[in-house]
């Protein structure tokens, strides 16, 4: 990792303690990232400010720092609720069905990443900026409107889908137009980024030579960056002490569970994640091979102003009542569902003990939770993950490895778990260590070192015209 003062800029942060649970795959990506570099990593606290501007609090996180800023009030809910989750986010997925008040909230995202760049003006002689995540598209060229000249990065955690699809959220060229003021564009697969690269050609005529696309302004670098986890972590947490309150929940958990089979979920409760689907996988699953596996489904709530969330979550809890109900014993309950959300240990707890790990989103930038099912597993009797085509650790997981699946077909996922749950061990194994090599191979540390590098470069790069 090149020797350089970094400052991280998202919209979430992470805790930063092993007891409490992440929101998302951004928080738990860079946590790590940020506790090992000697990183700034600026995210919104959970209170909301006037709109003043004050001197950034600086707090300590292993050998980084951590700055929270109070959002103005006036623009949160047009920036986050209205503009970022319920017009970006069901668009990135190509999900345009779920797209509500599109034409809301923009000019409060745009005034928001505005008063994001006046608080990171403290830090303009700091060496670069990696900025991320769909909140943030606009931030690189609002930095640079403020005179900071420094190497500006930004990393996609979601999908980007095709030419078609970006057309549904208004002001889409002036978004995309102020992406191309990052020094580099970092994407999570070769379909986001080609999808992207098609979108600057359809609508800008540009062509990307090379990974370079060439503007006025100068250079924007576009690049892969397939996100991972930091494995080690994995056998760790299974060896450390939980809090009892959490012990207790997980050892009540898995009492449901003892001596029979069963199948994990771990999702943020979100229409992109496909548990209606998995839900119905297990209701046709379980009408063919009665009493066979049951399911674990931990689904945090997530953006519950949006009303999209609080629609997905009655169709979800609807759907596993009605399975509940049909194939029920009183002995036995297919799907035990919750909403808490649980610490990393708890989960590398409960991922070990599953039989099968089931990832069905319908459209994902990675998904880290198929990656900490791997690293969780034991060695001399692993679980086997199924894996939906559309997630992006599909790119790195193939088909003789998970067991790929169309997320909108749940006859499909129900084959699979069936599959998995009946798999011998040899074959369970060569799968599982070809997944693990790929995990260790390539983890959090190396993406980060990786993505700075090539940020690192634009601190030499000659501007375009000389
Ligand atoms: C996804 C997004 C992140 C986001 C996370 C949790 O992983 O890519 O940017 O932080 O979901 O969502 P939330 O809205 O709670 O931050």
């Amino acid at each position: 990792q090149p020797d350089m003062k970094l400052v991280v800029i998202s919209n979430r942060g992470a805790p930063f303690d092993p007891n409490k649970p992440q929101t998302g795959g951004l928080a738990a990506a860079l946590e790590p990232v940020v506790e090992r570099s000697g990183a700034l990593w600026m995210f919104s606290s959970e209170n909301r400010g006037d709109g003043t501007e004050r001197p950034l609090p600086l707090v300590k996180a292993g050998e980084g720092y951590v700055a929270k800023l109070d959002l103005p009030a006036a623009h949160h809910r047009g920036y986050y609720r209205d503009f970022s989750n319920s017009t970006l986010w069901p668009v990135l997925h190509s999900l345009s069905d779920r797209t509500s008040r599109a034409e809301e909230g923009y000019d409060s995202y745009r005034q928001m990443n505005n008063f994001i760049a006046r608080a990171a003006f403290d830090l303009r002689d700091r060496d670069a900026f990696w900025v991320h995540d769909y909140h943030l598209l606009p931030l690189g060229g609002d930095l640079h409107n403020l005179g900071i000249e420094r190497p500006t990065g930004f990393f996609l955690h979601t999908p980007w889908p095709t030419p078609d699809m970006i057309e549904r959220v208004p002001n889409y060229r002036e978004l995309m137009k102020s992406m191309l003021e990052y020094d580099l564009l970092g994407f999570q697969t070769n379909r986001d980024l080609n999808n992207f690269l098609a979108c600057l050609r359809t609508y800008f005529g540009l062509e990307g030579k090379d990974g370079v696309v060439t503007t006025e302004r100068g250079q924007t670098r576009l690049q892969k960056f397939p996100i991972g986890i930091d494995p080690r972590p994995f056998a760790e947490y299974l060896a450390a002490e939980l809090s009892p309150a959490e012990q207790e929940k997980i050892s009540s958990l898995l009492q449901n569970f003892e001596g029979a089979k069963f199948a994990i979920g771990v999702d943020r409760l979100d229409y992109t994640k496909g548990i209606d689907k998995r839900v119905e996988a297990f209701n046709q699953l379980l009408a063919a091979e009665p009493g066979s596996i049951s399911l674990l489904q931990i689904a945090p709530s997530s953006r519950a102003d949006v009303d999209e969330y609080r629609k997905y979550k009655e169709e979800v809890e609807n759907a596993i009542n009605h399975v509940n109900a049909e194939h029920g014993k009183e002995e036995w309950k297919p799907i035990h569902y919750t909403n808490d959300p649980f610490s990393q240990a708890a989960l590398a707890r409960l991922y070990r003990a599953a039989h099968v790990g089931v990832v069905t989103p319908l459209r994902e930038g990675m998904n880290l939770v198929a990656k900490e099912y791997v690293a969780a597993q034991d060695p001399k009797d692993p679980g086997v993950l199924v894996l939906s085509k559309f997630a992006g650790a599909a790119e790195d997981f193939n088909e003789d490895e998970a067991l790929l699946i169309d997320p909108n077909h749940p006859e499909e996922i129900a084959t699979a778990i069936s599959k998995a749950a009946n798999m011998r061990l040899e074959e369970r194994v060569m799968r599982w260590r070809s997944m693990m090599d790929k995990t260790e191979s390539y983890t959090i540390h190396d993406w980060s070192a990786d993505y700075l590098r090539e940020l690192d470069k634009s601190r030499i790069t000659v501007p375009a015209n000389q």
